[in-house]
C-alpha cells in the first residue's frame, strides 16, 4: 500500500509492498532501526488507541476492524446523518505521520440530518477534510493524498442577497468515488462530481467535472491526461 496510507504492525510497510514483517522479528528490529520515526508513529498510535477509541464512540461512528488512527482526527457527525466507514480505516492526523505533513487533523463532517457520507473498507487519508451536507460515497481501496478537501456544497449562496438571507444554504450535489481511486495532494474535489473507479488525479487538482473510470487526470479544472497503464 502507498506511503500515503499504509502502516505495517510496528513499521510502516518497506519500499516493495511486501507484508509487514512479524512484530517481533529481525526484520522489524531492523526496519525501526532505520526509520526509527516511524516505530514512534507506531507506539504513539497505540497509546492514543483508548482515547481514539472512546472519541470515535462519543462521535457516534463506533469502532471498526482494523482502524489505525495517527493522531486523532475530528469527527463531527450530525446525529440524524450516515456516517459508515468501512474496514481498515487509515487515518494520519499528525504532521510526523506523513513526510507531506498533515497541515490539520483529518476532518470527516457530516452538517445536516439526512447528509451520508459511506466509505468502504482499506481507505486511508492525511489530514484533509470531508465535508458532507448531502452525499459522498468512497469506494474500496481508495487512498486521498495530504491535505486534500472533498466537499459536496458551497456552504453559502452565491447571491448576495440570499447569502445575507440564508448564509449557510450553499448549493450541494452528491459525490461518489470509485472503487481503487488515488486522489493526490492538495486536491480539491468539489459537489456533483464523481471520480470512475481506477482513476488517478493528480497534485493540486481542482475537479468540477466528473472523471471517467481508469484515467490520470490532474489540473485546474481537472483534465484527463491519459490512461492509466495496467503492472
Ligand atoms: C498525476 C501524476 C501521477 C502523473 O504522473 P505522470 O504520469 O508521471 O505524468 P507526467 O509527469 O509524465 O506528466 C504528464 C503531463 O501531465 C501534466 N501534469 C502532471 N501532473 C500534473 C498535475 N498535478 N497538475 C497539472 N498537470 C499535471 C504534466 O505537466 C504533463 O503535461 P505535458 O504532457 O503537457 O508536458 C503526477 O504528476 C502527480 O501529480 N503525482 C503526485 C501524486 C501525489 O500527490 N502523491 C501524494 C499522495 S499522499
Amino acid at each position: 500500500m502507498p506511503i500515503c496510507s499504509a502502516a505495517s504492525i510496528i513499521v510502516p510497510m518497506h519500499d516493495h509492498d511486501l507484508p509487514p514483517p512479524p512484530l517481533f522479528s529481525l526484520t522489524a528490529a531492523r526496519m525501526a532501526l532505520d526509520t526509527p520515526w516511524k516505530a514512534l508513529n507506531e507506539i504513539e498510535r497505540l497509546l492514543l488507541l483508548p482515547l481514539a477509541w472512546l472519541r470515535s464512540q462519543v462521535a457516534g461512528v463506533g469502532w471498526g476492524v482494523g482502524w489505525k488512527f495517527y493522531g486523532l482526527p475530528i469527527i463531527q457527525k450530525h446525529r440524524r446523518s450516515t456516517m459508515q466507514l468501512g474496514a481498515r480505516l487509515e487515518l494520519r492526523s499528525t504532521a510526523r505521520s506523513n513526510p507531506l505533513g498533515a497541515q490539520h487533523p483529518v476532518i470527516l463532517s457530516t452538517r445536516r440530518a439526512g447528509a451520508r457520507l459511506v466509505i468502504g473498507d482499506d481507505f486511508g487519508m492525511t489530514g484533509g477534510s470531508i465535508v458532507v451536507e448531502q452525499e459522498v460515497v468512497i469506494g474500496q481501496r481508495v487512498t486521498v493524498g495530504a491535505n486534500t478537501v472533498i466537499a459536496d456544497t458551497d456552504f453559502h449562496p452565491l447571491a448576495p442577497a440570499r447569502r445575507r438571507a440564508a448564509p449557510n444554504d450553499g448549493a450541494t450535489a452528491a459525490i461518489h468515488i470509485g472503487d481503487d481511486v488515488f486522489i493526490g495532494m492538495n486536491c480539491l474535489i468539489l459537489k456533483g462530481v464523481t471520480i470512475g473507479a481506477g482513476s488517478v488525479i493528480g497534485a493540486g487538482s481542482v475537479v468540477t467535472r466528473d472523471v471517467p473510470p481508469g484515467v490520470v487526470a490532474a489540473g485546474s479544472p481537472t483534465k484527463v491526461l491519459r490512461q492509466v497503464i495496467a503492472g
